[in-house]
């Protein structure tokens, strides 16, 4: 890890200590950033503690910049497409799929022994227009749904082993039974369309991983509260149901803005776990366009902290066992959920832990020292 030198970081955090003491910042959080360290990849520190590290990926950097692959292969053990394996990029007309983006993301990951977890079947979003004007009723959108599911890991199995099958079915704004969302799925095929999803998905491939995946459930306020308490019913009523789902995706889309996590948040993780369901950190980032200093030092330590507290909050439940950040690095454009979003002072977005020039940030020496104190998942 030669190429990775702290010099920057302890260059910085000097005049972090002395910010720290002008503003009357705690100074030991300022200070535990003075512990030198050599770097040692994510996912090698996350698989000491039996958990996977990863990131969302776009095929195109991977080919056409190779420090952007060297990154990958070096820091994680775990990949997905952030939106290779999406509907409208994988299956544009009914009688013809392009495996070719996705597939390259999947033979990188073989090659440097990653694995590849697919995203995603069934969302409001990224839908080709064919889909809506072939699936005219209730039997020919079942026939759809199914028929891609089945078709996209027929073609992936034993390669990609794990699935987000149903994306963001919660939406309480919509006003249905059990506050599910009114998407296109809904409206053909009514809340069953997640048994169609998660029935087609296990028959193809019996033994991937099969999650429900959603965001907003992340932080104490009272939406995000809400929104853990419907989730749960859900996934209990699924499980009652029998429908053959794994694992519960929490996409963590965080923001950089002092609100805070609580214990209702493991309490929530340790409910899931004790379903049987497996639980993924699946999108990880952290939206700084509220941060109001200007200097790019201040904003990395405030996004740094957003992941530390995150981290040891599920870590420490020991009942995670991958986490996905969603991109690799900083872009000059904005990247991330939030993609588009300037910054209040005009800035791109800095959400991620390494800066565009592959560097680990001072998010990123948090994160390693979360997994270095994390226990040992309960896989
Ligand atoms: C986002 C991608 O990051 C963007 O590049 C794309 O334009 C839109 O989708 N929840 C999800 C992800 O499940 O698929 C979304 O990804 C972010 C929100």
């Amino acid at each position: 890890m030669a190429a990775i030198s702290r010099r920057t970081m302890l260059g910085q955090t000097v005049s972090v200590a002395a910010a720290a003491m002008a503003t009357n910042l705690p100074l030991a959080a300022w200070a535990k950033r003075r512990d030198p360290k050599p770097w040692v990849p994510l996912g090698k520190l996350a698989a000491a503690r039996g958990i996977d590290f990863g990131m969302a990926v776009n095929p195109h950097r991977l080919a056409d910049t190779p420090s952007y692959g060297e990154l990958l292969a070096r820091e994680c053990t775990i990949v997905t497409p952030e939106n290779a394996m999406k509907w409208e990029a994988l299956h544009p007309a009914r009688d013809r799929y392009d495996f070719q983006q996705a597939d390259a993301i999947v033979d990188f990951a073989a090659k440097h022994n990653i694995k590849v977890h697919g995203h995603t079947f069934v969302w409001h979003r990224a839908l080709p227009p064919w889909v809506a004007r072939e699936a005219t009723d209730k039997a020919s959108a079942e026939t759809i749904l199914r028929e891609h599911i089945t078709a996209v890991m027929q073609h992936f199995k034993g390669r990609v082993l794990s699935w987000d099958v149903v994306n963001e079915a919660i939406q309480p704004k919509d006003g249905l039974p059990g506050n599910m969302r009114n998407s296109f799925w809904y409206e053909k095929l009514g809340p069953e369309y997640m048994d169609i999803a998660f029935d087609a998905a296990h028959k193809a491939d019996p033994k991937a991983v099969l999650s429900y995946n959603d965001y907003g459930l992340e932080y104490a306020n009272r939406v995000d509260t809400a929104k853990r308490q419907t989730v749960l019913t859900m996934l209990r009523e699924l499980k009652k149901r029998g429908v053959p789902i794994t694992a519960l995706g929490m996409q963590s889309h965080l923001r950089a803005t002092g609100e805070k996590f609580g214990p209702d948040l493991a309490d929530f993780i340790h409910e899931v776990h004790s379903m049987g369901l497996e639980c993924w950190v699946t999108e990880l980032d952290v939206d700084d366009s509220r941060v109001i200093a200007a200097d790019d030092h201040s904003r990395d330590m405030q996004v740094a902290d957003v992941y530390k507290q995150y981290l040891d909050l599920v870590l420490g439940t020991g009942c995670v066992n991958t986490v996905v950040t969603w991109g690799v690095w900083d872009q000059v454009r904005a990247v991330g959920a939030e993609a588009g979003v300037a910054t209040n002072i005009g800035k791109s977005q800095r959400p991620l832990l390494f800066d565009s020039n592959g560097q680990p940030k001072q998010a990123a020496w948090d994160a390693a020292e979360s997994f270095r104190e994390a226990p040992r998942c309960k896989r």
